[in-house]
């Protein structure tokens, strides 16, 4: 039988109820990375609205690795512990909590968007960025921040951030942990030769430029239990077709090693390494032919993001085999109810909660 948006997904042993995943989209609502009640109402919102897998945030593996002040983190106990109640009420909904883990690299120490997203010079409580190699991104608006090239010291010490950022993700409660390596941070950066220069083992060859998303996949996977999914979040192109660049053909040879490093889900995405991207048209489901390379490429599953807007859209990315997920960002901003609205276009018969119970459409 065809399966369809509503269909359950089973990843290892975890299931999702159906196929629509918010996706993780950046509040700048947090406080030193800890979270606030915006996040819990604005991702229990979207639980509530019965999205089958609701996505956290970038949150960063180090306060360093933030893109804005704002930003939440996971590098302590005390931040584990506040957004532990997301996840509970999250799950409490019947949907599967997750968590994006991050590290900005070079484009690290903005302003928010409604800020202008320029850089925070470091008196104004900005910082010193890491980088694969010490290019600054080059900003329009303002002096990009220090950016410095890693160590082979600094690149052991990412590794584990993102190691303890993911045991306390589990303790925290979540079931899925994505590996952020998408729109130009710290792990994007090492993959594309835009931002790579670097002549050690981390730089260079195809395999060697891969190194550091492959290890930090096997440190996530060593610490997230058997039993529940690990994702990665890439960019499947750089849309810098007249250099040197990532592209989708490494994507496709990029999935399946990302597979053996124990990832469940490929969640593809585009862009973000370099302002001169030539983006094609970024209409709907724009990035759906790149994860259906991508699901060509390998056996593990795959999700596919932007320009998701339409239940019917939804449906058919699933039914016609393109994508197993289909991720929903910017309308599930307009509408955290998206899912339940879903089904009932789609005729299908899901829960609601049952405090809305006298809102259902008959
Ligand atoms: C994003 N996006 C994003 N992506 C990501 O991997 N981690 C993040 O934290 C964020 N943050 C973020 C904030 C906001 C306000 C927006 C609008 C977007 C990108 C997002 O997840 C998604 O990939 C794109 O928005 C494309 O999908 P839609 O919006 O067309 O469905």
């Amino acid at each position: 039988m065809t399966d369809s948006l509503f269909t359950p997904l089973t990843l290892r042993r975890t299931e999702l109820p159906n196929r629509v995943m918010v996706s993780p989209m950046c509040q700048y609502s947090a406080e030193d990375g800890i979270a606030t009640d915006w996040h819990l109402v604005h991702l229990g919102s979207r639980a509530v609205g019965g999205a089958g897998v609701v996505m956290m945030e970038a949150t960063a593996v180090s306060p360093r690795g933030r893109i804005s002040p704002g930003d939440l983190g996971i590098w302590s106990d005390d931040h584990a512990d506040a957004v532990a109640g997301i996840a509970d009420f999250v799950r409490s909904q019947g949907s599967v909590p997750a968590i994006q883990l991050a590290h900005a690299g070079r484009k690290a120490s903005k302003h928010p968007p409604w800020e202008g997203s320029t850089p925070v010079p470091e008196d104004e409580g900005g910082w010193e960025v890491l980088a694969p190699s010490d290019d600054p991104y080059p900003y329009e608006g303002g002096d990009a921040p220090d950016t410095r090239e890693m160590t082979g010291e600094d690149v052991d010490a990412v590794i584990d951030q993102f190691r303890a950022a993911a045991e306390r993700a589990l303790d925290a409660g979540f079931e899925i942990a994505e590996v952020h390596a998408a729109h130009g941070y710290l792990l994007h950066e090492f993959l594309s030769p835009v931002t790579n220069d670097r002549d050690d083992e981390y730089g260079g060859s195809f395999e060697n430029r891969t190194r550091l998303v492959r290890e930090v996949t096997r440190a996530v996977r060593d610490v997230w239990p058997e039993e529940k999914p690990v994702f990665v979040r890439i960019s499947a192109t750089d849309w810098l077709p007249d250099r040197e660049s990532w592209d989708v053909e490494q994507s496709a040879r990029l999935a399946p090693l990302l597979a053996e490093e124990g990832a469940d889900l490929i969640d593809v995405s585009s862009g973000g390494i370099h302002p001169d991207q030539q983006v094609p048209d970024p209409g709907a489901g724009y990035q759906v032919p790149y994860a259906e390379r991508v699901n060509e490429a390998t056996d593990i599953a795959v999700g596919a993001v932007g320009g998701i807007t339409e239940p019917e859209h939804a449906d058919a990315i699933v039914r016609n085999g393109r994508a197993d997920l289909a991720v929903v960002g910017r309308e599930h901003l307009r509408n955290p109810y998206f899912t339940l609205e879903a089904a009932h276009e789609l005729g299908e018969d899901v829960e609601w909660p049952v405090q809305y119970h006298r809102g259902t459409f008959d």
